[in-house]
């Protein structure tokens, strides 16, 4: 025994410095949310065993490097020497134990975050349905307590210190809802509702990104994190309060989220779809050189069907041909068109343009 008090104490002199280090070093960054803790927590656990194993192999290894390194005009082999039953024994059942131990924790932690299995329908719950597509973001806030009607957003805007529970999906290939400084992280998946659930308690303002490759813009793919205090959000609600609002500013908020703007400028810039500016009751040239007047019905074939009449230095198939179902869609049950709200704030789009 006494040929081993060298190495176990230098095992323990390193293992103690390796877990000081684990210990005090910045691993993380800031813990915005209630699931923050116990999943650090998980992580420092499985750092600090990762350190003093380390140390015991590392340890072991250079001593014996040194120790019994060959010395010059050694040739003979070294001695033999048989295994030790009761050594290896230990060494395969306390890694078992610690292992099984880690994934105990793992267990009981995500089981507590409803990963596992569904929870217990929490009525103070915020229901919120997120959707990934290629490259954005949005979010739907459905009626429930607090939100008198639903609406969606183009920002996710959460209360403190109360529970959001996500139904993530996607429309058309795999991304992943991921706010960094809330720890949490789940994949929206075309087909499937994923559901996750997080309890923010910093007030501040933070990003959603996107944690699976999902083509060309999968790095931009981000929006923005607001938590406010219950009467931040509060306000936030109302301030969606679509039935408050006119067509146009209606229109206005649809635009963004169905990502016309993206495409359709509304100051005369030219990007991948003809500018709104001045659109409204002017003439437009088509592809093939007829010449048609921008009216109401134009408008919304355009939106509709908008391979049916290409303006002139413009591309067909640029603009998706899914419209006509998703307006069907969201239109239902609502007291109002949302093709008309947007052809009211095309329209509107010369307004400011004039005196
Ligand atoms: Cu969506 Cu990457």
């Amino acid at each position: 025994m006494k040929k081993f008090a060298v190495p176990i104490i230098l095992t323990v002199i390193f293992g103690w410095l390796a877990l000081w280090f684990t210990q005090t070093y910045q691993w993380f960054p800031m813990q915005a949310s209630a699931e923050a803790v116990p999943v650090d927590g998980m992580i420092l656990l499985s750092f600090e065993i990762l350190a003093v194993v380390a140390a015991l192999v590392m340890v072991f290894f250079v001593y014996a490097l040194v120790v019994f390194r060959r010395r010059p005009g050694d040739t003979a082999d070294g001695p033999h020497f048989h295994s030790h039953n009761g050594l290896e024994i230990a060494w395969t059942i306390v890694p078992l134990i610690i292992v099984m131990g880690m994934w105990w924790h793992g267990v009981q932690v995500a089981d507590s975050m409803g990963l596992l299995r569904e929870l217990p329908s929490d009525a103070q719950a915020l229901q919120i349905n997120v959707t990934g597509q290629q490259w954005a973001w949005s979010f739907e806030y459905p009626k429930q307590a607090g939100v008198p009607e639903s609406f969606s957003s183009d920002r996710l805007v959460l209360p403190v210190d109360r529970t959001a529970v996500f139904s993530i999906s996607s429309p058309d290939v795999m991304h992943s809802f991921w706010i960094p400084e809330m720890r949490m992280k789940m994949d929206a998946i075309p087909g499937r509702v994923n559901k996750m659930r997080l309890t923010p308690n910093k007030a501040g303002e933070y990003k959603v990104r996107c944690a699976e490759l999902c083509g060309t813009d999968h790095a931009y793919m981000e929006s923005p994190v607001q938590v406010l205090a219950a009467e931040g959000f509060t306000k936030f609600v109302a301030d969606n309060d679509i039935s408050k609002l006119s067509p146009e500013e209606r229109g206005e908020k649809w635009a963004k989220t169905y990502g016309c703007v993206g495409c359709h400028s509304i100051d005369g810039k030219k990007m991948a779809g003809p500018t709104w500016k001045d659109l409204y009751g002017h003439e437009v040239e088509l592809d093939g050189g007829t010449k048609v007047k921008a009216d109401e019905a134009y408008l919304k074939t355009s939106i509709l069907d908008p391979n049916s009449q290409i303006v002139l230095g413009f591309k067909p198939n640029v603009m998706p041909k899914t419209f006509q179902d998703r307006f069907t869609k969201d239109n239902a049950g609502k007291s109002f068109d949302e093709v008309d709200d947007l052809i009211a704030f095309i329209k509107s789009a010369k307004v400011d343009t004039q005196p």
